[in-house]
């Protein structure tokens, strides 16, 4: 099969399930907005992302995706090292300098330290969470309250530090990795690379400024669903 036996097929892959990855990101993005402004309506939407089977098919898939996307950076990075010796980016520094040349040599280690904020997030969110209504545990704040669960957890500087330093490596992750998918799914051209990039870095750089604001909102007790628009 051409997808796991030939490199550009390998980068197929890549391409689309990082491209997936940041699809669920935006709707996890948008979604998490909704805390800003009302905890009935956050806690709606946690419910009907609980422990219904549709929401376990869905954690399913995105655990594949990840899976896939993980395992597959190994082979590729292995790959390039093994071709190309010490000049393995040598396209990067062709198209751009700079921040993206930095980004594209360090995917991999920004991979690492997004699965370990990942990690850390699943443990704070999910495992309270749908985990915790799968195996009907009754941790100290309900498994449906959503809200609650962002409050306690941003109300501890060192997670508040944690999330910020993690958000960074998403967002050099992402500005390197989405137009680079974008190359590898058919966009050529110096001008039209180009325009990718800027559109990707404006997007990616929204993206994460909605997770951002979150984080703060809730780490300084800032937000009219915190304080009725008072603060
Ligand atoms: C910083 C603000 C964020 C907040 C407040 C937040 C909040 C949450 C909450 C409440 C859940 C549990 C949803 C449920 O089970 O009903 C969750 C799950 C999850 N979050 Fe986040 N999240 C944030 C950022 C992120 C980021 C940046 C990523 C990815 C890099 C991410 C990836 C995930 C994943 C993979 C799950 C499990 C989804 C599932 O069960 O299908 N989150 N998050």
């Amino acid at each position: 099969m051409w997808l796991i036996n030939s490199s550009i097929g390998r980068k197929v892959v890549m391409s689309v399930t990082g491209v997936a990855l940041i699809l669920f990101l935006t709707f996890h993005g948008c979604m998490n907005m909704v805390a800003l402004f009302s905890e009935e309506g956050y806690n709606m939407i946690c419910e009907f992302l609980g422990a219904n089977w549709y929401a376990v098919v869905a954690t399913l898939g995105l655990a594949a995706l990840a899976v896939i996307h993980i395992v597959y950076a190994f082979i590729l990075t292995a790959q390039n090292r093994t071709a190309r010796g010490d000049n393995r980016y040598e396209v990067a520094t062709q198209v751009n300098a700079g921040k993206v040349e930095w980004a594209s040599k360090n995917m991999l280690v920004l991979g690492l330290i997004i699965c370990v904020g990942l990690l850390i997030h699943l443990w704070n969110f999910w495992y309270n969470m749908m985990f915790a209504e799968l195996v009907g545990a009754m941790p100290a704040i309900s498994p449906t309250d959503g809200f609650g669960w962002i409050k306690e957890t941003f109300s501890n500087p060192v997670f508040v530090v944690l999330y910020v330093v993690w958000l960074v490596a998403i967002w050099f992750h992402l500005s390197h990795g989405f137009w680079s998918a974008m190359q590898t799914l058919g966009v050529s051209g110096k001008i039209w690379l180009k325009r990718w990039m800027c559109i990707g870095n404006i997007y990616v750089t929204l993206l994460m400024l909605c997770f951002l604001i979150v984080v703060l909102a809730f780490a300084f007790g800032c937000a009219p669903s915190l304080c009725g628009g008072s603060c």
